[in-house]
């Protein structure tokens, strides 16, 4: 591809990934990020924009000439920052705000995909908690329930306790309306999807652990940790994902002339009456992301500036190495709920040391610590800033073997109060049940 300038927008450990994946392909890249955070910082340039300032990003892409922007978070897509760079003629990789409303609305995703007869499960929408109860009465339990709109990964409730999931509706019908849906059985899978708007690329799909706990138990988070392959699926899942959703949807999206540019992340359960979407995002996936990316072969700037001008008709897939990877997510104490921070974390170099493993940082910055209150002298400190700190990704031959990495890397960084998920990758079923 050649040296690009690239403007990432975000500051998670998935923008992190996406930056080390740019760096791999070509280390002469000139890549910006905004705002990054303390580890992004060590590999690329930092600037104190804010991401979903649509004029304010355009302008220094424009006046920088950037080659191409690359939208991390959804905020800002549904905040139509892809729109303004967009306009000003400037290749960016992410939807503009109405086709972000896959994400940002559940009831447009479930409306998209009634139209282009995607599978998926039966929904209602209700504004009251009247209705909310009659829908919970229909669809008996397990109910879930979610909001509609965006909520940070806290908007989803699968329980089997009536008067909790009634609570949830309650909570949420505050800041609009409310989704009752089917309960789906099965196992979970995240595949990413490169669109231009008419053509879709598959990446390797990823397995993401969204509870709090061991064992799959706790709150629901934005993720604690992932891993990639996902060895339990059948062989054609990959390309009846491809045909029966992907596709299909990106063909509605046009037609509702919202043409969908970016990556299309389809969340799946796998049921014995085959793949059902539990939700669509509209961009990369957080961890899984840093689960794919580090197996990822193909230059990754060839294939995200193809999908932002209109080019990946004439691409092969994507490649993937054989080899396994598995991300585990450190997270503050008391995440998700209420995280601590300003904590400092000790320990990168050690971990950053062991073979195979990357430290990709999320919520982390750089403190001036007086050394005491007298003295004009100060040193800096690492701290971490917000719910989720950092990941330990290690690459290996096997599930066992990355997974060892990974933790052993963990092992040697200190943070009060840290928490993460002991069994990242430890029982991945081989094959479909
Ligand atoms: P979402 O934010 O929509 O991905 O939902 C968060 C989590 O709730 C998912 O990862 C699933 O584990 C669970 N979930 C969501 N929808 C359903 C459903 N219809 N049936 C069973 N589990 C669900
Ligand atoms: N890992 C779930 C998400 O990125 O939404």
């Amino acid at each position: 591809m050649g040296r690009m300038r690239i403007l990432v927008l975000g500051s998670g450990a998935r923008e992190h990934a996406i930056i080390r994946a740019l760096l791999a392909e070509d280390a002469d890249h000139d890549i910006t990020a905004a705002p990054g955070n303390a580890g992004i910082a060590d590999d690329a340039r930092t600037i104190g924009i804010d991401p979903s300032d649509g004029v304010a990003v355009a302008s220094y892409a424009e006046a920088h000439g950037v080659d191409l922007v690359v939208v991390g978070p959804e905020a800002p897509l549904v905040a139509g920052v892809a729109d303004a760079v967009r306009a000003r003629g400037i290749p960016v990789f992410g939807p503009g705000r109405a086709a972000a409303q896959l994400e940002g609305s559940k009831a447009f995703a479930k409306r998209i995909m009634d139209s282009a007869g995607v599978p998926t499960g039966r929904a209602e929408v209700v504004g009251t908690l009247g209705e909310a109860r009659a829908a919970l009465e229909r669809f008996g339990e397990p109910y879930v329930v979610k909001a509609n709109g965006l909520a940070a990964g806290k908007g989803v409730l699968v329980t089997e306790d009536r008067g909790a999931a009634l609570a949830h509706a309650s909570r949420w019908l505050e800041h609009g309306t409310v989704l009752v849906e089917e309960f789906l059985d099965g196992r979970e899978v995240s595949l990413f999807l490169l669109s231009d708007g008419e053509h879709v690329l598959p990446l390797a799909p990823a397995h993401d652990y969204k509870r709090l706990l061991d064992g799959d138990h706790g709150p629901n988070t934005g993720g604690m940790g992932a891993y990639s392959p996902v060895p339990w699926l059948d062989e054609g899942f990959v390309d009846e994902v491809v045909d029966t959703i992907a596709l299909p949807t990106i063909r509605a999206m046009d037609i509702e002339r919202a043409p969908f540019i970016g990556l299309l992340y389809i969340g799946l359960i796998v049921t014995d009456a085959g793949p059902r979407v539990i939700e669509f995002n509209a961009r990369f996936g957080d961890p899984e992301t840093q689960a794919v990316l580090p197996r990822l072969v193909t230059p990754l700037s060839g294939l995200l500036l193809a999908a932002a001008t209109g080019g990946l008709g004439s691409l092969p897939r994507p490649e993937f190495a054989l080899d396994v990877a598995v991300a585990v997510v450190l997270a503050s104490e008391g995440y998700p709920e209420a995280p601590v921070t300003g904590r400092p974390i000790h320990g990168l170099d050690a971990a950053s040391a062991v073979p195979e493993v990357q430290i990709l940082h999320a919520a982390t910055g750089i403190e001036a610590r007086s050394m005491d209150a007298t003295s004009s002298w100060s040193t800096e400190a690492l701290v971490a800033t917000g719910g989720r700190v950092l990941n330990a990704v290690a690459l290996g031959t096997t599930f066992e073997e990355a997974r060892e990495r990974a933790y052993e890397a963990l092992g040697r960084i200190t943070l009060e109060g840290g928490q993460f998920r002991a069994d990242i990758a430890a029982a991945v079923p081989s094959a479909a049940r």
